[in-house]
């Protein structure tokens, strides 16, 4: 990134939900050092977990084997966040569907999501881009809502599709747009600019 992000108010906390290889996390981590309460999620070898210890931040992970439904996992998922007092939880390549029961415990989450909302919702954006051909494809933050990839919108840039695109070129760089857009909104949140 190249512009220096700015400062966040000083009680600002935030979660953030991982389920991959967490460069977005990243980006938060290294933007907002001592903002991250707790880094969560359901896949225990997400390499976001390891970030996130490098980085001296708790992390919760809760494995989805073992409860009932859905709800269930998310109302202990919520139950573990929450116990960090925090004012934001972040959806940062978090690849589960969040229900009432999770969202309506916190005050705002956001989401990333590597399209043009509404165009592609829903998992494996990319290559549904390529595959439909569009000529261009790009990044939304999103706040989240029950409906999939369906709140408000706090940021969107578009990435142009070049010739020979793969999935992993485009994802190289979708990233950076995205590390950029997820870094904005949050401070755009703890300082007012965006509301749910
Ligand atoms: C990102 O491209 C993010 O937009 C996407 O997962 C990737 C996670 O990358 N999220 C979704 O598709 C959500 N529907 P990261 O683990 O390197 O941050």
């Amino acid at each position: 990134m190249s512009e220096r992000p700015e400062d966040l108010p000083e009680d600002s906390r935030f979660a953030v939900l991982a389920s991959g290889s967490g460069s977005n996390l990243q980006a938060l981590l290294d933007a907002y050092p001592g903002h991250v309460a707790v880094v969560a999620g359901d896949k225990e070898d997400a390499f976001a977990f390891e970030r996130a210890r490098l980085a001296g931040v708790p992390v919760e992970h809760v494995n989805p084997i073992g409860f009932e439904d859905r709800k269930d996992f998310d109302r202990e998922l919520a139950d573990r966040i929450a116990a960090y007092d925090v004012a934001l939880v972040v959806g940062a390549g978090y690849m589960r569907v969040l229900s009432a029961v999770f969202l309506e415990r916190f005050p705002a989450v956001l989401n990333v999501h590597p399209s043009l909302l509404p165009e592609f919702k829903g998992l494996h954006a990319v290559r549904r881009a390529l595959a439909v051909g569009v000529g261009q494809t790009g990044v939304t933050v999103h706040f989240m809502v029950e409906e999939v990839d369906a709140g408000p919108v706090v940021a969107r840039e578009a990435v142009p599709v070049l010739p020979g695109d793969t999935e992993d070129t485009l994802l190289e760089r979708l990233h950076p747009v995205e590390h950029r857009l997820l870094v904005g909104a949050v401070a755009d949140y703890f300082t007012g600019r965006v509301m749910v």
